[in-house]
């Protein structure tokens, strides 16, 4: 089988607070998606690396001049219903129920192709799949509205989900299906189904750009 890597971009960014969707804020002198894909395209055991954007993505073709790879306009109202735009666009594009797709957020852009390559090799002989993650070094806390803490979490066996997560494309098609928009990431859904996908150990460096001031902590991370 195949492996495919396809990378929903077609979110506004709100919590950003960038004024214009995040995956197109400039990090160190290039556009987040910039970094993103250039991670997964230095993956050589990836065919093909399938974008996914908003129909009303006005700003792709001039923060990527030149891009060579896969693009569809597929994207939906959640994260999960561009997910399934893309899978459907792959299959559209060849792809077979056994091929696997490695779905990573573009918002992930310190993504480095090693811990790609490691996450392959775990999942090419695994029955379900899986995906990056990080163990929780800090104490959990649960909080009320009044931000006051209302329990602590034992964390000992709690892992940070990450991107790419790894599953074979009839798989992880029918258990986005199976849960509907509501799913957040791709595991979730499986593991819906009854299984149990494989956590494979990344960095913390590998964390979402989500509030305004992870701008300024990837800048330095991809600049050094
Ligand atoms: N995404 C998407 N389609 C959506 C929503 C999100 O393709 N309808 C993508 C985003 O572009 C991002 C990834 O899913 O690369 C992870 O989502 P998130 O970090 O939540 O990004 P946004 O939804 O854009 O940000 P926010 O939730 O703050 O608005
Ligand atoms: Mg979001």
């Amino acid at each position: 089988p195949r492996c495919f890597a396809l990378v929903p971009a077609a979110g506004i960014g709100e919590r950003s607070g960038a004024g214009i969707p995040k995956q197109y804020v400039e990090i160190a002198g290039r556009p987040m998606l910039a970094h993103t894909l250039a991670a997964l395209t230095a993956v050589p055991r990836i065919e093909q690396v399938l974008v996914v954007l908003s129909p009303a993505d006005d700003r792709f073709e001039q923060a990527l001049p030149g891009h060579a790879g896969w693009v569809a306009r597929v994207g939906g109202a959640s994260r999960a219903e561009s997910v399934l735009g893309g899978l459907a666009e792959l299959r559209r594009r060849g792809a077979l129920d056994e091929d696997w797709v490695l779905v990573h957020d573009a918002a992930r852009c310190l993504l480095r192709p090693e811990w790609v390559d490691a996450l392959i090799a775990a999942c090419l002989p695994d029955a379900v799949g899986g995906l990056l993650a990080q163990p929780i070094a800090d104490t959990l806390k649960a909080g009320d509205a009044d931000g006051r803490v209302s329990a602590t979490i034992d964390r000992r066996d709690k892992w940070a989900a990450q991107t790419p997560q790894m599953f074979r494309l009839g798989l992880v098609e029918r258990a986005l299906q199976a849960m509907g928009a509501a799913a957040t990431d791709e595991a979730s859904a499986v593991e819906a189904l009854g299984l149990a996908p494989q956590l494979v150990r990344a960095s913390m460096a590998n964390f979402k750009v989500t509030w305004p001031e992870d701008f300024a902590l990837a800048e330095r991370l991809l600049a050094g």
